[in-house]
């Protein structure tokens, strides 16, 4: 095999400022966690840059590294935090209000750097999350006023914290269903309807199109549109912008995307498969909203399908009764408990059940993910890597792909596919998993 030449990438000398769109539970619990990690505090457990390592050549080699020392990542040391929030808390208050983290063990000890953290105005709009009031938020004519005020925020940000590059990462709620329609299909049409206020242009697309603008590489971790469309997804490739989405894979579509390819492996049948969740958070208040629940549902609902590819087996999988609820309730705050019940076949169709109940909590699960997605995508960025990043499709529920390619939802392909891009990028031989050379 001839080993393909390292890809130049920029060295990650100086200041990563990384801005989080929403400064609540998962932005709050990512922000206090690498905090501290930084001293000493807590371990950043649940994260591929900080605690992964990668296999190199072959196995007799014994070449493990830990990822962090084999590509050239931001370290820990270097980030900074930006936010924007319509509720005005600080990341001291929201890390609070938000109950996930023991407030004596991770929270107070770091009190005076959470207070430093305060969101700037939002861009926000209750029409598209309907069940929050937003105080602290952007006055504009436009549309494109309000976006082009993210754009100064943005500049200023990085000037009075000396950054030599940013990240931004979509950690606010869940907005409602957006089809995209004929705003999104090019730049000139996107721009146009910013101008005309048209209501199928959300605030995330505002976020997005700022940092798009702004050269700053920009993730999505809810399931709302943002930059899933053709304007966006153009302009990005255009300014050299690595994009990427959606939604955050944490809880029960973790689970659901490591069961189903296990089932289709061993090629037994599922004709059942329920999922519903309890939840007591602010997403989950969002969540109760039925439009903002259709955007969650149609990222849930999606992974099946790709997974068990019911047209290639039919009778395996042609005729899945596939049900996703999200419950709100209230005493359960951030510890959400989900509930798969699948129903099975196997041997000349006889039934089977299996039932998972998952005590998770959803914003534990969720930080680790912030955290490597604004490293990687900073990686990208300096290894001038631009556009839709599939490889990072492993931390998304819904992952974006190139028009006419179906996503990969596969836990396990999903995580060959990124550590073969790091591969890739360092010159490495990709590891395909062959093995006959063992045998020769
Ligand atoms: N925690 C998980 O496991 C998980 C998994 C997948 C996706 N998500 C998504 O991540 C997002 C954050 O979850 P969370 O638990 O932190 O929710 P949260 O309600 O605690 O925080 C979201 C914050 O976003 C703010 N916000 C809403 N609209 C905004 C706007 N236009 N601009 C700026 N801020 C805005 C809200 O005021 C709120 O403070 C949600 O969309 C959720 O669906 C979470």
């Amino acid at each position: 095999m001839v080993t393909p030449a390292p890809r130049p990438i920029a060295p990650a000398s100086g200041t990563l400022g990384v801005l989080c769109v929403g400064l609540g539970a998962v932005a709050s619990t990512f922000i206090a966690g690498v905090e501290n990690a930084r001293r000493g505090r807590a371990a950043p457990i649940g994260s591929l840059t900080q605690m992964g390592t990668i296999r190199l050549g072959r196995r007799t080699e014994n070449r493990t590294p830990l990822i962090r020392d084999f590509v050239p990542l931001a370290p820990l040391e270097s980030l900074v935090f930006g936010a924007w929030d319509p509720i005005p808390d600080n990341a001291y208050e929201s890390a609070l209000k938000c109950g996930v983290l023991d407030r004596h063990e991770h929270v107070e000890p770091i009190a005076a750097f959470l207070k430093g953290i305060t969101p700037m105005p939002a861009v926000f709009d209750q029409q598209y999350v309907k069940r929050l009031q937003g105080v602290n938020v952007k006055a504009g004519k436009t549309k494109r006023d309000l976006a082009e005020l993210l754009r100064q925020d943005i500049r200023a940000f990085k000037a009075r914290h000396g950054c030599d590059r940013l990240v931004m990462v979509w950690c606010a709620s869940t907005e409602v269903f957006i089809a995209p329609g004929p705003a999104h299909q090019s730049l000139a049409a996107f721009e146009r309807a910013m101008e005309a206020n048209d209501p199928s242009i959300a605030p995330s697309m505002l976020y997005a199109w700022a940092a798009i603008q702004e050269g700053v590489p920009f993730a999505n971790g809810a399931p709302n549109l943002s930059c899933d469309f053709p304007a966006l997804e153009g302009l990005a490739k255009e300014k050299g912008v690595p994009i990427g989405g959606k939604d955050f894979k944490t809880g029960q579509t973790l689970l659901k995307t490591v069961i189903a390819p296990m089932l289709k492996a061993r090629m037994l049948g599922v004709n059942g498969w329920y999922s519903t969740n309890i939840l007591g958070n602010r997403d989950g208040e969002v969540l109760d909203d039925p439009e903002s629940f259709k955007t969650k549902e149609v990222s849930k609902l999606g992974v099946l399908d790709h997974i068990l590819q019911p047209k290639l087996y039919p009778d395996l999988y042609g005729n899945i009764h596939h049900v996703v609820r999200i419950n709100y309730y209230p005493p359960r705050g951030d510890n959400k408990e989900g509930w798969d019940n699948i129903d099975i076949f196997g041997w000349m169709g006889y039934p089977m059940q299996i039932k998972v109940d998952f005590l998770c909590r959803d914003s534990i699960l969720a930080a680790p993910i912030v955290l490597d997605l604004a490293i990687f995508f900073d990686l990208a960025a300096r290894a001038g890597m631009s556009g839709i990043q599939e490889w990072l499709s492993f931390y998304f529920k819904s992952p974006m792909s190139a028009p006419g390619l179906y996503p990969e939802h596969d836990l396990f392909i999903q995580l060959m596919k990124l550590k073969n891009t790091l591969r890739h990028l360092r010159g490495e031989d990709l590891i395909t998993h062959l093995g006959l050379e063992y045998y020769d």
